[in-house]
């Protein structure tokens, strides 16, 4: 984290705030991931439908901002949500053809997804993508979060395996997206990594 940088308060979001801003939560999606404006409204159903699943859980990172009026203010910079996987989802169902039976057998049942997490990208590389992750999962009741990720060396792949996630699947192909993806998986409680003590 840079001396200048501005501080940052990581909270879980109430499952109504981010229905209520789900606009400028998925505004953070697409600026992070390069997506463009038809990208991240097509994914405004499903981000609602997102909201409803049993186990949701959202955290978000607010910046201090200065206003235009001058005073003291607060901005969205990143979040996360997840919640628990079930059969007949399409992510799950997805993810257990992925893995071979065994695996799928150990990993599936009960897993909290970790379906997003992104960052702002002039706030990426300070050390909050990681507080994210580690909010988000802590506690929940689940043995085991599991997530995709694009199968190359990004931040986030770098990211999940310094933080204990393991790789449960290589280069798996989705319906509709040409890029080859990882599934990865982690006991929970998460280790502690090297900046999270
Ligand atoms: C992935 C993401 C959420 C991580 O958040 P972040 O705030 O940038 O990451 P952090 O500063 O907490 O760093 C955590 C780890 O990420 C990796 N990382 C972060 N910045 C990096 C950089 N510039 N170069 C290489 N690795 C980097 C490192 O492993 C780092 O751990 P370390 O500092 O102990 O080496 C964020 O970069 C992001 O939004 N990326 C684009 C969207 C995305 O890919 N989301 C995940 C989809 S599955």
């Amino acid at each position: 984290m840079t001396g200048t940088a501005p501080a940052t308060r990581v909270v879980e979001l109430p499952t109504g705030w981010v229905r209520d801003h789900l606009h400028e939560v998925l505004a953070i999606y697409g600026a992070a991931m390069g997506y463009g404006e038809s990208v991240v409204a097509g994914r405004y159903g499903y981000a609602v439908q997102h909201t409803e699943r049993a186990g949701f859980r959202a955290v978000g990172a607010f910046t201090e901002t200065a206003r235009e009026d001058g005073a003291e203010g607060e901005r969205l910079v990143g979040f996360g949500y997840g919640y628990l996987v079930a059969p007949g989802q399409w992510w799950h169902d997805q993810v257990r053809n992925a893995m071979d039976r065994r695996t799928a057998k150990q990993w599936l049942p009960g897993a909290f997804e970790v379906c997003e997490l992104h960052v702002l990208p002039e706030h990426q590389s300070r050390g909050i993508g990681r507080q994210l992750l580690h909010a988000l999962v802590e506690g929940v009741p689940a043995p085991v979060a599991l997530l995709s990720t694009p199968d190359t060396d990004t931040k986030a792949f770098r990211l999940y395996h310094a933080d204990g996630f393991v790789d449960l699947a290589r280069g798996y192909h989705f319906p509709g997206d040409a890029r080859p993806f990882a599934i990865l998986g982690a006991r929970l409680p998460l280790l502690s990594s090297p900046r999270n003590p």
